[in-house]
């Protein structure tokens, strides 16, 4: 049997209001570059990667600048530009743009342009941790801090018991077949595992790190240029 390829699939369309920028925020220069850089880079560098697509707008003005000014991209990455209206939509937009370079039981790792800290080590991690697996799974890390939910005016409706819980980051693994088949299917999913599980299977959850949060507010990104330097 052909061993099963593994390829990176970004979604980098929408805006991310939450930031407040003018900017999409995935252009955001964090450490010297765009966010988007960040994770391009580290997958193409990846030997365990074959190859990495990009989901954007088709509208997109910043992409082409981007790559323009990362030569050493060229052959590794293609850009897709038919990203949708929510991230869910570009992520499945993207994988039928991905058809004919990837086969059904090939490794999907689709991994938010808005984590910049990610790094070959956890790449590494969740593809040797899936190897040979049913099902994939995902980046995630356990809940330390008690968790409440919230009911009118921000009062505590209840005390969430956070053993067992985990918050999940990415890359998300799963082959390509099973992920488009899962994804075709969901309705108003946030991210990949959760349309997995609605097929009723069960994702694996792989130890992540802190460095790979998503940068969403503006004080995010003083964080994350922390970590990419090196300080933290
Ligand atoms: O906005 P949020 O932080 O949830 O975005 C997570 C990831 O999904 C980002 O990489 C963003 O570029 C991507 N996204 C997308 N298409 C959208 C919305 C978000 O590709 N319509």
């Amino acid at each position: 049997m052909i061993s099963s390829r593994h390829f990176a699939l970004i979604p980098a369309a929408g805006i991310g209001v939450r930031m407040g920028t003018q900017q999409p925020k995935q252009y955001l220069r964090i450490a010297g570059k765009p966010m988007l850089l960040h994770a391009l880079d580290t997958f193409a560098a990846s030997p365990a990667i074959a190859h990495v697509f990009a989901v954007v707008d088709a509208e997109d003005g910043y992409v082409e600048e981007v790559l323009s000014a990362a030569p050493h991209l060229a052959g590794r990455v293609t850009v897709l530009w038919n990203g949708g209206a929510t991230r869910h939509e570009s992520v499945l937009n993207g994988l039928h743009a991905m058809r004919a370079q990837v086969g059904d039981d090939d490794w999907v790792l689709v991994h938010d342009a808005a984590r910049p800290g990610l790094t070959a080590a956890l790449i590494d991690k969740l593809a040797q941790s899936l190897r040979g697996d049913a099902v994939g799974g995902l980046l995630a890390l356990p809940v330390v801090d008690t968790m409440k939910r919230s009911g009118m005016n921000d009062r505590v409706e209840a005390t969430v018991p956070r053993a067992r819980l985990w918050a999940a980051q990415t890359p998300q693994m799963f082959r390509y077949a099973l992920l488009r088949r899962a994804l075709e299917q969901a309705v108003n999913v946030t991210d990949e595992a959760s349309a997995v599980e609605a097929l009723g299977l069960q994702p694996k959850l792989v130890e992540g790190s802190p460095r790979n949060f998503k940068v969403t507010m503006p004080h995010d990104a003083a964080l994350a240029e922390l970590y990419l330097k090196g300080i933290l």
